[in-house]
């Protein structure tokens, strides 16, 4: 057999642990909280057929010719105008990159960015896949404490101090995956600050932050941002669909164009028929109120996610209340292995994700992730009535 000689970047084998936890999860007799998917009953289908009859008609040859880079002006705009209404961050056209997933931000912001053997400070614990894209360019990590209101800023400043190799700091500030947090405006003020006192750049994140069930709004650390420093990106996938591949970045006009240097590379440019489908799906709709719709029912299901936590859970056991997001952060004390734990739920016929891929350094034992935004309202109280017997056990063994 061919032994394949594969550059650094390409992670050892054995590594995919989460892709081997949702395929142990997806047992169709397994109630599985692992996953991370957004409620397909909430996929505007129609209208956004609608969008796409009409871009045939009006745009088709265009919708098919290869396109710009940058991306279709039309949603780059879209972008602009929204990024501005919802985040009160200004931005010019040519601030705006259209990325293919915002998966392809932290992509281009990692390669453009991320030197071997540079720092990369990130919440503990934080987005996985973060991990993986910073990991695959050298990166080391270090991770920054984190309480109820998000990352702790006297921590952060700590850690620039004891790493001066740092370059970026990577924050998903609302609703966090994986624990549901949301950072307060004060630290998003300091956050900003402190990119600007110690020269490095802040990646924020904003994945979940239209998704608010509860609570006030907070705005973007980007909003705070006097210096360029901070480079925000954001997506399509939770408000409308993750399939359409769309997502965004908006940062300094320099940045912007080198990152598209950079895009050219990996993919010339982002899907031209989602990128006309979508500008044309936000003329024609009222987006604001179906954002409303998703928002409702993710709140709906987190208040019977702790319904059920409060009633089937060890005590003991803590958990985050998010207010807004797809996920929740469970902490079990007393647990020392927590893959071990999961295997142990399987046997309940109930699923989560464990947190140690979640971390960059030191794993907090006993901690796992659990979604609602695709748990059906009947299967919740089942699922967590079985996770509470299953840790039950596991506490008192
Ligand atoms: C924190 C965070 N960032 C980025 C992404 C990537 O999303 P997409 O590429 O679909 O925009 C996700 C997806 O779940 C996420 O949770």
């Amino acid at each position: 057999m061919t032994q394949f000689k594969y550059s650094k970047r390409v992670p050892a084998d054995g590594t995919d642990a989460v892709g081997a936890i949702l395929q142990a999860a997806a047992d169709p007799k397994i109630i599985s909280f692992a996953g991370g998917l957004p409620a397909p009953e909430l996929f505007p289908v129609k209208e956004m057929k609608a969008a796409v009859d009409k871009v045939f008609e009006e745009h088709g040859q265009e919708a098919m010719q290869y396109g710009a880079a940058k991306g279709v002006t039309a949603l780059r705009e879209v972008i602009q105008q929204h990024v501005k209404e919802k985040e009160n961050v200004d931005s010019e056209l040519d601030n705006v990159l259209v990325t293919t997933g915002s998966e392809q931000a932290l992509d281009l912001v990692g390669k453009a960015f991320v030197d071997p053997g540079d720092t990369v400070l990130v919440e503990q614990p934080t987005y996985l896949c973060a991990l993986d894209v910073f990991r695959s360019y050298g990166a080391n990590f270090a991770s920054v404490e984190m309480d109820e209101d998000g990352m702790k800023m006297d921590a952060l400043e700590e850690a620039l101090k004891a790493n001066p190799n740092t370059k970026l700091i990577y924050t998903v500030p609302n609703f966090q995956n994986p624990t549901g947090r949301t950072m307060t405006e004060e630290r998003r003020k300091q956050l900003a600050e402190l990119a600007e006192k110690y020269d490095v750049y802040v990646l924020e994140d904003n994945p979940y932050g239209e998704i608010r069930f509860a609570g006030q709004h907070v705005p973007a650390v980007k909003s705070f941002d006097k210096s360029g420093h901070v480079f925000y990106m954001s997506t399509f996938s939770k408000t409308l669909a993750p399939g359409f591949r769309l997502g965004w970045l908006v940062a300094d006009k320099a940045v912007v164009n080198k990152l598209t240097v950079l895009k050219q590379s990996a993919d010339l440019h982002t899907d031209n028929l989602a990128q006309f489908a979508v500008a044309q799906f936000f003329a024609d709709n009222d987006v604001d109120a179906h954002v409303k719709e998703i928002s409702a029912l993710y709140g709906k299901r987190k208040d019977l996610m702790l319904e059920g936590i409060k009633k089937y859970f060890p005590e003991g056991v803590k958990y985050t209340d998010p207010e807004g997001g797809m996920f929740l952060w469970v902490e079990v004390p007393g647990v020392d292995d927590t893959v071990e734990l999961f295997k142990e739920c399987l046997e309940h016929d109930v699923a989560f994700v464990p947190g140690d891929p979640f971390f960059a350094g030191e794993v907090q034992p006993g901690a796992f992730r659990l979604n609602y935004s695709n748990m059906k309202e009947d299967q919740i109280e089942v699922g967590l009535k079985r996770l509470g017997a299953a840790l039950t056990a596991a506490v008192n063994k």
